[in-house]
């Protein structure tokens, strides 16, 4: 039996990357249709650089500090590292850098992000604190194709949890995480089987999803 190509994934990090080691995990297994081939860190000191060594994969890093030409010029730089990669989809991961306008277009469509936020709410950074302050009853995370506007674009995959009236930030960002490392790599797997697609306005669909897949991150959905 031939071999199945999987799609080859550009991993972009700036911290520990303990989203870019559920993405890791879930390529361990054999019927998995994703393999990472890259991982790039703006921050040369990122944790998660060598969580891609250690998994034998390239892992690369430019400091944006300082970097000669600006944002443009830096972002085509990865963006040729990338392209060397063979990368089909680009990830990021806790890649904490504004992307230019001109890398978002480059890789259109094949370019996704997780924020732990329930977008459009919470932006930006501070989102935790943001939700708690707010008094919201309910956090979560998103995963969405990536457009100019900053954590805006298609939204692909939300999970929800509680927000509890013992948390401070770093609890509610802990619990929000642990459904992070699931709702990434699931989003992933439905991307390379080809069942993500988005119309003119901008709504997902993923084809045949049963609601059970995504069942056990949001104990909301009825399984069915
Ligand atoms: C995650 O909360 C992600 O949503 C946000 O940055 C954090 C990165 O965490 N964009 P890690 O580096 O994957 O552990």
């Amino acid at each position: 039996m031939g071999k199945v190509r999987k799609l080859k994934l550009a991993v972009l990090i700036s911290g520990g990357g303990s989203n870019l080691q559920a993405i890791l995990d879930a390529c361990n297994a054999p019927d998995y249709p994703a393999e990472v081939v890259l991982v790039f860190s703006n921050q040369l000191d990122a944790g998660g650089l060598d969580r891609g060594r250690r998994a034998g994969i390239r892992a690369e890093a430019i400091s944006h500090k300082r970097y000669e030409g600006g944002r443009e010029a830096y972002d085509a730089a990865v963006s040729a590292l990338i392209e060397e990669s063979g990368a089909d989809l680009v990830v990021l991961a806790g890649y904490l850098r504004l992307v230019s306008d001109s890398f978002v277009t480059r890789w259109k469509d094949r370019l996704i992000n997780i924020h732990p936020s329930l977008l459009p709410s919470f932006k930006g950074l501070g989102v935790h604190q943001a939700a708690l302050d707010a008094g919201v009853k309910f956090a979560g995370c998103t995963v969405h194709y990536v457009v100019p506007e900053v954590d805006s674009g298609p939204i692909i995959a939300q999970a929800v949890v509680p927000v509890l009236p013992t948390d401070d930030a770093g609890k509610l960002a802990q619990r929000i995480l642990k459904q992070e490392h699931k709702i990434y790599p699931q989003v992933i797997r439905w991307i390379a089987d080809g069942r993500v697609s988005v119309d003119a306005k901008g709504i997902v669909t993923v084809a045949n999803a049963k609601t059970l897949e995504m069942a056990d991150i949001n104990p909301v959905l009825e399984p069915g």
